[in-house]
């Protein structure tokens, strides 16, 4: 018998137990040690009826993802999978009752569906998230669901990828029983109550079912939706179309399409990008000299230094977590203003049924606000949002260190200033880190931790941890300027202005790089940010580049012009009254004469130059700060631009997306564009090592020590 699984009797009821922590996936092993249990439960005449459980925090997360990650780099084949055993525990003739708490997600849902009946505690979430690995559920899971819940709702489920909470789950037939109190008694009862009657089999359900021409309907909404709002990834569709044929198919030739269709996804770039995505957001939270024991400083409340667009919505942030906060700003107006922001917020989630009255009002009990720094004193966590000025920040940090108590964790929301010189204002430096929430802060998961030259390592693993109290991905970061999300960013929103003074139009750049999949184009990011914002940042930024490098002059232009983007009306685009874009007539016009004036020379220019000149940049940039230090791993990288800057997940972020072109094409075409545009295209050396070596970013990561995948 495995010992991933375990069998025991409460008298005439047989106890599966799956225990392979953390969260029980099907791990090599754990089927094998079911499907022998059912066996011996079949031939004990004294068990009646099984309960089959998971030990631990949670019922079951589904299949081995690591599996997976084998299977498509050659290390082992693709063996039966679950189906066998599912089959296995449907056929058994005395009824199996599965009890959930937790999740059961996945191939766990898939696993808890061939099961007789379903229990749950009432937390408990049930779900088929494999859209978000780039797969479709491959144990029989579009085959079942829809059995159970029908087709409108399996689809929803499958492509969506988000789980039901119990009750739901019981509504919609997924469940049979709610169980309040001991899950593992009521499930055994449960299934005393059910000993002895007729199993039923999922499989040779059909009632919830209909015919192909009474789903086609919901079929092509759902298709519909599916192109609009999960543009450019595969793996929903696959699943709707798995879906379908269970209305067309028997149950067996189903499960066979859904296996075909399943390791087409497997196989796919798409799906190796997300499943990249996937471990890299876990590896983040793993520091090499910040150990998981490392002590950490309770954060039982935090104040933040200004009410402004971030310090407001980072008040949302805490409050939402539940840690009281006070809001100091330097007047009454400023603090007015924000608390009716942060009111204006939270009744949009309200009337979009996010939140319930009650819970806002919960919320808004536990932000204050205050004019005076003596009302900080008490705060674990002190989170500086004043303007973006070096001479301002150092001045309120002075007061902060005045004002907070000894021990109290001080960061700064800076997007791009020099944290150490920030701290050095302070008596205590090691209590000082970056913070960086991004916009808008109570909606973005990303949340950049910079690592200041004398953070504590308390302190890092304090906010690492926190970080996930707050619903945030936290990545650690060193100091350099822009850190690393903005540090590739500004570089690559420069890259597609040079491209409009080379002769290609705002509309075709845009349009080229939301066509490779980013949620926005640069441009039409800049004026939603506001063109005025880089143009400052880069004025001030300009005294610490190398002389002699090539300059943007058309944000410039813009801006002088009071063209300032969304907020003006006018920017790269022009904006009517609900913030649509459309191309601008008068803005091309202006283009062309600065151009002429400027005497850059005019061509056509293809998307897949825009695209290559614009990623590469990131990539470029990004392989100098790994090189530097400043991101831990390219993972890292990539988890700041999937979660901080609308980069398609299904490409993995920009550096597995480099390594999916291969490094050696990456590095010779930026050689050329070295030898075209000039220094600002020097290839980071690390590129040209790992490109001239046959490597790839992921080697990297592997050969410094720091991989999971
Ligand atoms: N396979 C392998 N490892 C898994 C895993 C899985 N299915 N699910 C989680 N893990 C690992 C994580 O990598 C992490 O490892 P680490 O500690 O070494 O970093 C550890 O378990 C804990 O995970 P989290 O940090 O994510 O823990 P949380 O408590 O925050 O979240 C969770 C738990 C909601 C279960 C989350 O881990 C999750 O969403 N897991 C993936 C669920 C999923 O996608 N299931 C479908 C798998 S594909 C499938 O089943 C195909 C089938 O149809 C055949
Ligand atoms: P903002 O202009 O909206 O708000 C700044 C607030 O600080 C104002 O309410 C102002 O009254 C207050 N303030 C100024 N001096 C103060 C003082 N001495 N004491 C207390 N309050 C004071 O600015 P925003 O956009 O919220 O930016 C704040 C910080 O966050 C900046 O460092 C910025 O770089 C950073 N940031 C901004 C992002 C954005 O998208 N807006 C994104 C990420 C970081």
């Amino acid at each position: 018998m495995s010992d991933l699984v375990q069998l025991t009797k409460d008298n005439d009821i047989a106890i599966i137990t799956i225990n392979n922590p953390p969260v029980n996936a099907l791990s090599p092993g754990v089927p094998q040690g079911i499907s022998e249990s059912i066996r011996k439960i079949q031939q004990d005449d004294t068990v009646k009826a099984a309960v089959l459980i998971g030990g631990g925090r949670t019922f079951v997360a589904g299949a081995d993802i690591n599996e997976f990650v084998k299977m498509t780099s050659g290390k082992i084949k693709r063996g039966v999978g679950l189906l066998p055993v599912l089959l296995e525990i449907e056929d058994c003739r005395k009824p199996v009752v599965v009890a959930i708490h937790g999740n059961a997600l996945g191939g766990g849902l898939e696993l808890a569906m061939s099961g007789h009946y379903r229990v749950a505690v009432p937390g408990a979430q049930v779900g088929q998230p494999e859209v978000n690995l780039g797969i479709i559920p491959g144990a029989g899971g579009t085959q079942r669901l829809p059995r159970l819940a029908g087709v409108e709702k399996a689809i929803e489920m499958c492509t969506s990828g988000k789980p039901v909470k119990a009750p739901e789950a019981l509504k919609l037939g997924i469940m049979d029983r709610v169980i309040e109190g001991d899950l593992l008694a009521g499930a055994v009862a449960f299934a005393r109550e059910v000993a002895g009657k007729p199993t039923r089999k999922t499989r040779e359900r059909t009632e919830k079912l209909g015919t192909p021409e009474q789903n086609a309907p919901v079929v092509a909404a759902a298709r519909e939706n599916v192109r609009k709002r999960q543009r450019g990834l595969m793996a929903p569709l696959v699943a709707i179309d798995a879906i379908e044929a269970a209305t067309r198919l028997p149950f067996e030739d189903g499960c066979q399409n859904e296996q075909r269709l399943f390791d087409e996804c497997l196989f796919s770039d798409q799906s190796k990008a997300l499943i990249h995505a996937f471990f890299a957001e876990r590896e983040v939270s793993k520091i090499p000299d910040v150990p998981k024991e490392t002590p950490v400083i309770p954060v039982g409340s935090a104040a933040i230094i200004g009410a402004g667009t971030m310090g407001a919505a980072i008040a949302m942030v805490f409050a939402n977590a539940g840690i009281p906060v006070v809001l100091k700003d330097v007047d009454r107006n400023a603090l007015d203003r924000g608390l009716a922001n942060i009111e204006k917020n939270y009744a949009v989630s309200v009337k979009r049924g996010r939140f319930t009255q009650e819970y806002v009002d919960e919320r808004m009990k536990l932000i204050k606000t205050t004019l005076r720094y003596e009302e900080i004193g008490g705060a674990d966590l002190v989170i500086e949002a004043v303007f973006e000025s070096m001479a301002l920040k150092k001045e309120v940090f002075a007061e902060i260190d005045r004002a907070a108590k000894r021990g109290a964790i001080i960061a700064s929301n800076t997007s791009t200033l020099n944290l150490d010189e920030i701290a050095a204002t302070t008596s205590r430096p090691e209590s000082v880190i970056g913070l960086h929430f991004f916009s808008p802060a109570n909606v973005m998961r990303l949340l950049e931790i910079v690592r200041g030259r004398r953070s504590s390592k308390e302190v890092i693993g304090t906010c690492m941890q926190l970080s996930k109290k707050l619903g945030k991905i936290g990545v650690l970061v060193g100091n350099c300027w822009g850190f690393v999300g903005n540090r590739m960013f500004l570089p690559y929103i420069r890259e597609a202005q040079f491209l409009v003074e080379e002769g290609a139009a705002p509309e075709a750049v845009d349009k080229a790089i939301t066509d490779f999949g980013m949620a926005m184009g640069p441009l039409a990011v800049s004026d939603l940010g506001g063109l005025d914002v880089s143009y400052r940042i880069w004025r001030e930024h300009r005294g610490q580049e190398k002389p002699g490098l090539r300059r943007a002059y058309l944000e410039d232009r813009l801006v002088e012009s009071g063209r300032l983007g969304q907020k003006t009306g006018s920017g790269w685009y022009k904006y009517d009254a609900e913030r649509r874009a459309t191309p601008d007539p008068e803005v091309a016009e202006l283009i062309r004469k600065w151009n002429a004036e400027a005497g850059t020379p005019q061509r056509k220019i293809s998307a897949d130059e825009i695209v290559e000149r614009c990623i590469y940049t990131l990539v470029n940039v990004g392989a100098q700060i790994l090189e530097e230090g400043y991101a831990l791993r390219a993972g890292d990288i990539d988890t700041v631009y999937l979660n901080g800057y609308g980069f398609p997940n299904y490409r993995g972020g920009p550096m597995w997306y480099a390594d999916t072109v291969g490094l050696q094409r990456v590095y010779d075409r930026i050689c050329k564009l070295h030898l075209q545009h000039g220094a600002l295209w020097e290839p980071a050396p690390l590129l040209k090592q790992l490109a001239e070596a046959g490597k790839t970013f992921a080697d990297y990561q592997r050969e410094t020590g720091q991989a999971a995948d």
